[in-house]
């Protein structure tokens, strides 16, 4: 099967995503490891079925799925918060706790027109709220050594240039520069910035012909080569630089063809458009990655992931909505990047979500799972 974008096509043996209609703590070890988690979870509005009405719940709520991320995510996973303003203030001690380092938060502004009609400056004491929050976090590069310990990039890449019994000042020589290797890459504090694989392999040429010969092979994980440098560039995040794009996102809210509505009703109220997941995607994974989507919705970061080509794995919780957005996953997977235009789906008496929970196996099992 084709996984490159617009042709990919789900078949039963290699499925182009996963969607399951439950709880995603059930989910997680039976998922592939993640490139990148897009959570769109509980913001402490109580503004769907399950909801924690108060934002001084959430941490209670995300604690068991920001220890599962942590203990299967890759040193190299990135990590996508979307939350309310004092809902992240509520829970970025929790993610630091396990190991998440704050990147940048990202402001989506849907500017002055998302909230004219509601704004009463003698009740309201507070300038109206027009943003949500999407917080980009990342973990710190580790290898992992044959005997399954983990160590931090930045720790191992100096313990193996004393291990070779080198002086610091050696590492410029082995790069042909005059300063700067030793401070940048082998420090211990914070200064520290990743090297390219390319000078890792570099250190590692130097350190195989200067070093002590007992201790060779030196910068190897399985003890037997050196590493790569596509083995080292793989251990932090993918960053594809978008040129003009800056962390205030000034995207409208949803309306038009893309915007679910049952009626005039939308389907989802946090339904999130996908210009914005596919901005997150297109800059932080390649063709192929997965995507964890935690808190499904509607599964925009999943359909947004078939169209650029990636793994996503989805879930969520309560029927209706996961039977929506299967429909748009395989509407994704039928190579119709596109929703349905609001027209045709007007033309319809029953929404076309019904008639697909009634057909099915999967919908059969998802309604007798919501009566349980
Ligand atoms: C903010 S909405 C996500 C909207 C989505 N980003 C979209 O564009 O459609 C959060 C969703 O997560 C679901 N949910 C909450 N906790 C869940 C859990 N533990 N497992 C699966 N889904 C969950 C809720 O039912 C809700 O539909």
């Amino acid at each position: 099967m084709r996984r490159d974008g617009a042709n990919a096509a789900r078949t039963m043996t290699d499925p182009a995503y996963e969607l399951t209609h439950g709880d995603s703590l059930a989910c997680y070890e039976g998922w592939e490891a993640p490139d990148c988690i897009i959570s769109d979870g509980p913001y402490g509005l109580g503004l769907y079925p399950g909801e924690p009405a108060s934002v001084d719940a959430l941490e209670a709520a995300y604690e068991p799925h920001v220890r599962a991320w942590s203990r299967l995510a890759k040193s190299s996973t990135t990590l996508w918060l979307w939350i309310g303003d004092l809902g992240w203030a509520k829970l970025h001690a929790l993610l630091e706790r396990h190991g998440w380092l704050f990147e940048r938060c990202h402001i989506w502004d849907k500017g002055p027109s998302h909230c004219t009609h509601k704004v009463n400056g003698r009740t309201r004491r507070r300038f109206p709220l027009v943003s949500e929050l999407c917080v980009f976090y990342s973990r710190a590069p580790e290898v992992r050594l044959k005997n399954g310990r983990r160590v931090l990039a930045q720790a191992w890449l100096r313990a193996e240039w004393k291990r070779a019994g080198l002086k610091f000042r050696q590492a410029n020589e082995a790069c042909g520069v005059k300063t700067s290797i030793a401070r940048n890459y082998l420090c211990k504090d914070g200064r520290w910035m990743f090297p390219q694989g390319a000078v890792v392999r570099k250190l590692a040429a130097y350190a195989a012909a200067h070093g002590d010969a007992r201790g060779r092979p030196y910068f190897s994980l399985d003890g037997a080569r050196t590493i790569r440098a596509e083995e080292w560039d793989a251990l932090r995040y993918q960053w594809n630089f978008e040129y003009g794009v800056t962390n205030v996102w000034n995207v409208p809210p949803l309306r038009g063809v893309e915007r679910l509505k049952l009626g005039h009703s939308p389907v989802h109220i946090n339904q999130k458009p996908l210009a914005l997941m596919h901005r997150i995607l297109g800059a932080c994974t390649k063709p192929g990655d997965v995507v964890w989507e935690p808190f499904g919705g509607l599964c925009s970061a999943s359909v947004a992931a078939l169209e650029l080509g990636r793994r996503p794995f989805a879930a969520e919780l309560l029927a209706e909505f996961a039977g929506v957005a299967r429909e748009r996953l395989e509407r994704a997977c039928g190579n119709t990047s596109g929703e349905e235009p609001a027209a045709e789906r007007a033309k319809r008496k029953r929404p076309r979500t019904f008639a697909l929970l009634g057909g099915p196996v999967w919908a059969r099992r998802a309604r007798k799972h919501a009566r349980k």
